[in-house]
């Protein structure tokens, strides 16, 4: 379209500009012409926490905030949850394309191939105290295996790159397992390879004393659900945080662990942990007005946890597949009492006004933790289970990145708000 520019006129200097408008998007490096003088740096855009800011372009998953739709390579979330598995909807993340029955044959024995760790994670696993975070542990394991794979440095060569993405993404679950057994203080248990993906962790996490221990197929299926859900979302904290590790060409090892700290905060893959305590400290249904109240006070710091979203400004669409999901997983493990209260905190909140006029609905946190509980994982383990899943995500963002050619190393600028230059001042003397 002709007028696909924005016209700026720098009133400093009177001259003016044509910006070419692309996407949505004018480029920010376009400023930088605008000068006061030969010697003036240019202009910059200011924008702490990238609130309006596009990173990349990215081919991968498609989020519309202020409808809640969620699509993976097209493929809406609702769809996907209904009708695929953790490793069809991995694969169709990876390549961009859902398998045919071959292609999933075949990267489902890859992945199932490379579930075994190194005899020597165990004892670094050993190493940490009887109390460590899982995430912690998850954090620190997965950085240590850059040390296991050195050939993992090679980020350009695709064939390299693809082979530690698959071993992100079937050593996964079993670090997270061995983080879980070690909590407990309880023996690790291998890979069983004639398991599913979901089955096979969840018999590493809970099996005790009987090889022949099988969870229910209902909580695998529920299980194998929520990964799907939490496969990828786009630049999210995390997802950027391997993204700018990346950036630096380090391996992807080193670059997931980031994502993994990143991921282990409460503001991000924490939230459900701190739901649940919320739901706790509300205690029953009939105190959830009195902690709505506080919510909105604006002199206290409470927060509605499991509430709002940088980008969905409606339903969270994760949230309501999450919200179904609760039933039949407590048809198998009973009722999770909490789940009474965060429906009666769902149903106020969305009619009141503080909530409403800034758009905040549940997000995928919100209900999740109350299926974890349920499954009887400990409240430590749920960022754990959400960043199986997501190893898919920050893998499949981190190859789009590294084969950008317009990406290069991350690296923000700053405005300056310090001292001026000033001399050294002897210790006596200050
Ligand atoms: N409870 C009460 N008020 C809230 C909440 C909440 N959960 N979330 C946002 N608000 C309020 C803010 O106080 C602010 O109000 P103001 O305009 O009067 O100052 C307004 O809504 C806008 O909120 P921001 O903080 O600007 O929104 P932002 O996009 O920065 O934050 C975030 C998003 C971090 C998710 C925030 O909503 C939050 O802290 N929610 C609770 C934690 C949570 O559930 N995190 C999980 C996110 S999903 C995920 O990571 C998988």
């Amino acid at each position: 379209m002709a007028n696909d520019t924005l016209s700026v006129t720098d009133n400093r200097t009177g001259k003016k500009f044509e910006l070419k408008i692309e996407n949505g998007c004018v480029r920010a490096m376009e400023f930088r012409q605008m000068k006061v003088d030969a010697e003036d740096f240019g202009l910059m855009t200011y924008d702490p926490a990238f609130l309006n800011t596009a990173n990349c372009k990215s081919a991968i998953t498609f989020i519309d905030g202020d409808k809640g739709i969620l699509e993976y390579r097209g493929y809406p979330i609702d769809q996907l949850a209904d009708k695929s598995t953790h490793l069809e909807t991995a694969y169709l993340l990876m390549n961009g394309e859902l398998p045919n029955k071959t292609q999933l044959d075949e990267f489902t024995n890859k992945i199932t191939l490379h579930t075994y760790v190194h005899e020597n994670i165990k004892q670094f696993m050993d190493g940490f105290r009887y109390d460590a975070h899982p995430m912690s542990m998850l954090a620190s394991t997965v950085a240590a295996l850059s040390s296991f794979y050195p050939e993992a440095r090679q980020v350009r060569n695709k064939e390299v790159r693809r082979h530690q993405m698959m071993r992100l993404i079937a050593k996964m679950p079993t670090l997270a397992a061995f983080s879980y057994r070690h909590s407990q203080g309880l023996p690790y248990i291998y890979p069983n390879n004639d398991l599913s993906y979901t089955e096979n962790f969840l018999t590493m996490v809970k099996s005790i004393g009987k090889p022949n221990w099988r969870p229910h197929p209902a909580l695998v299926r529920a299980l194998d659900v929520l990964f799907i859900l939490h496969a990828d979302h786009e630049q999210n904290c995390s997802t950027t945080s391997v993204r700018v590790v990346g950036s630096s060409e380090v391996d992807p090892y080193s670059a997931c662990a980031g994502g993994i700290t990143a991921l282990y905060g409460p503001l991000h893959g924490g939230a459900n942990e701190a739901v649940l305590r919320m739901l706790r400290e509300i205690g029953d249904k009939k105190n959830v007005p009195e902690f709505i109240a506080k919510v909105k006070d604006k002199d206290g710091d409470k927060k509605l946890m499991g509430f709002g979203h940088r980008v969905y400004k409606n339903y969270d669409p994760r949230a309501k597949v999450i919200k179904k999901a609760c039933d039949e997983v407590f048809e198998v493990t009973g009722k999770n009492p909490l789940i009474d209260i965060a429906v009666e905190l769902e149903r106020i909140a969305l009619q009141d006004d503080y909530f409403v006029q800034r758009k905040l609905y549940p997000n995928v946190d919100f209900y999740s933790g109350l299926i974890y509980e349920a499954m009887g994982f400990p409240m430590e383990f749920f960022t754990c289970l959400f960043a199986i899943p997501r190893t898919v995500g920050w893998v499949t963002q981190f190859e789009e990145m590294i084969t950008d050619n317009e990406q290069k190393i991350a690296r923000p600028r700053q405005i300056f708000t310090g001292s001026k230059k000033r001399d050294y001042v002897a210790m006596d003397k200050r």
